[in-house]
């Protein structure tokens, strides 16, 4: 249902037996006995931790296993990083420009092992994970362009540390790097716990291209390393994407101990909402309802949780949607016909079916549809509730939620959208002009979309980020978002 599969990162047609066939090769090539196995920088002195990977579709499938970073390691990390910056940093902005333009091609040619990596230890289905590689690839040359346009009339700030979730484990860990790196900084990076062979694999094909190991180090682990992180003296700034809650500790952390200067990115979580009213033409809202709630097993930042329909048109509508996910299948992520993957892990799986079985008991289920039983898998729920001032937190799975609202109240209902204190996307479907307008005018998000789905913003021509809980802006991937990792000429180099 969902996405253009023509739409690819290196010219992959999945739509042609043939392509895809090449493409199922390449992917054997790195399952079965194959093992990602990546051992911490010995230079960062006693190793962690070793975890081990599983499949999320499939949990006896082990991915690779991967050497965790210690606090000590982590500490050493930082100071390496600050003696690679002064090099790395003293090099021009087209210079570093062409060491991204480089990871880019490289990203295209290792694309068949990134989307396996996508699939199998992010549970991303195909389609997703070729999208991640188009990202993570855009915002390569997006910052190297940026990088050059903006040149050189300001400071890098040292070392960043960019903290990032599992989500998007290719394009949301490469877009921060990029962007902290083209800009001159030397960069310490975690990726997230459940999905550390990808962000080994970036930082692999980053060295290669040309950014100096002692530049760009990883530090994989869990939170505490996290924490870690952002207690170390001295760092330039913080560049997190994750949880509004975590983003709040980092933020308390920073303001304890790091260099008074220290700037902080945080991208975080959404309660978004979409209103669908009685012009809008059926069909194409239904489609954006699922791919906006459903794909990616709802495991999005922007996905849409919150629907409200018109009440006169209500019925017609959401006969229509409980249709649409009829036809949707759960399962396995590398099979072509496969709409919804599973969920990350078992965590995340018996949080949100515990949240679905409350609401269930409560009498609220309206629609659900079925999933496989082995496998971190979630069964998309549709529930009845009477606004947006019913959700408690986000919850991050294949779970939407329904009201219907009368004509005359659609002021009210933007209005209870924005007194929840989120910002991050919103959608509408209408075909009333001024209504867009007016609307545009009083929600208060970061992106606002009319008459499409609210997911999968594109690098440079859609900059992506909120307000309030859900993030500090810049937005990421627009013109505003390289300045950020800059900061003025100390005043004694201007005099
Ligand atoms: P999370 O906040 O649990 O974790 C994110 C990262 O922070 C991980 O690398 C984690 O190890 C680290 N971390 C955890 N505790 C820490 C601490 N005390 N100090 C420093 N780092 C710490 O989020 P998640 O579950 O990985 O991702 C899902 C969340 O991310 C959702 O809320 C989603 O909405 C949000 N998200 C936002 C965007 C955006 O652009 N706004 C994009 C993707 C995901
Ligand atoms: N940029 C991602 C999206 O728009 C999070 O879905």
């Amino acid at each position: 249902l969902f996405g253009d599969k023509r739409l690819n990162a290196k010219g992959w047609d999945i739509t042609d037996p043939v392509e895809f066939a090449a493409l199922d090769a390449a992917r054997s090539k790195f399952s079965g006995d194959y093992k990602w196995n990546f051992a911490l920088d010995a230079a960062l002195g006693e190793k962690g931790t070793v975890q081990k990977l599983v499949n999320p579709a499939n949990p006896q499938d082990h991915v690779g296993e991967i050497a965790n970073a210690t606090p000590a390691a982590v500490a050493k990390a930082v100071e390496l990083a600050a003696k690679g910056q002064k090099t790395w940093g003293t090099k021009a902005p087209s210079e570093r420009a062409a060491a991204l333009r480089k990871a880019a091609d490289l990203y295209e040619e290792h694309a068949a092992e990134l989307f396996a990596l996508a699939s199998r230890e992010a549970g991303k289905s195909l389609l997703d994970g070729i999208a991640e590689v188009r990202e993570a690839v855009d915002f390569l040359r997006f910052y190297a362009n940026e990088a050059e346009r903006l040149g050189e009339q300001d400071d890098a700030r040292g070392v960043i540390g960019c903290i990032s979730p599992w989500n998007f484990p290719l394009a949301i860990f490469t877009g921060q790097v990029a962007a902290a790196l083209v800009a001159g900084n030397a960069v310490v990076a975690k990726p997230a716990e459940q999905s550390p062979l990808m962000g080994a694999r970036a930082v692999e094909l980053l060295h290669e291209a040309g950014v100096p190991k002692d530049a760009l180090i990883l530090v994989p682990g869990a939170g505490d390393i996290g924490a870690a992180l952002t207690s170390q003296p001295n760092l330039g700034g913080v560049c997190f994407t994750g949880s509004t809650e975590v983003a709040k500790l980092i933020d308390k952390q920073l303001a304890k101990t790091a260099d008074s200067d220290a700037m902080l990115i945080a991208e975080t979580g959404g309660l978004n909402a979409m209103i669908v009213d009685s012009t809008a033409l059926p069909e194409q809202a239904i489609r954006d309802i699922l791919a906006s709630s459903f794909q990616s097993a709802g495991q999005r930042c922007s996905a849409l949780r919150m629907l409200y329909v018109q009440e006169d048109v209500a019925d017609h509508v959401l006969e229509m949607l409980y249709g649409g996910l009829d036809a949707m299948q759960v399962g396995n992520p590398w099979d072509l016909a496969t709409d919804v993957g599973p969920v990350i892990d078992a965590e995340a799986q018996k949080d949100i079916s515990d949240y679905c079985a409350t609401l269930t008991n409560e009498g609220r289920l309206l629609k659900k549809i079925n999933a496989p039983k082995e496998g971190h898998f979630v069964e998309p729920h549709i529930f009845k509730v009477s606004g947006i001032e019913e959700l408690e937190r986000e919850v991050f799975g294949p779970v939407l939620h329904v009201a219907t609202f009368k004509a005359r109240d659609i002021n009210k209902v933007v209005d209870a959208v924005n007194a929840k204190g989120f910002g991050l996307t919103f959608g509408l479907h209408t075909r009333m002009d001024n209504r867009v307008e007016a609307i545009g005018k009083r929600i208060k998000v970061g992106n606002f979309y009319v008459n499409r789905n609210q997911i999968g913003a594109i690098v440079g021509s859609q900059p992506f980020g909120g307000e309030g809980f859900s993030g500090t802006g810049p937005k990421a991937g627009g013109p505003n978002y390289l300045p950020r990792f800059r900061v003025a000429k100390r005043a004694h180099e201007i005099a």
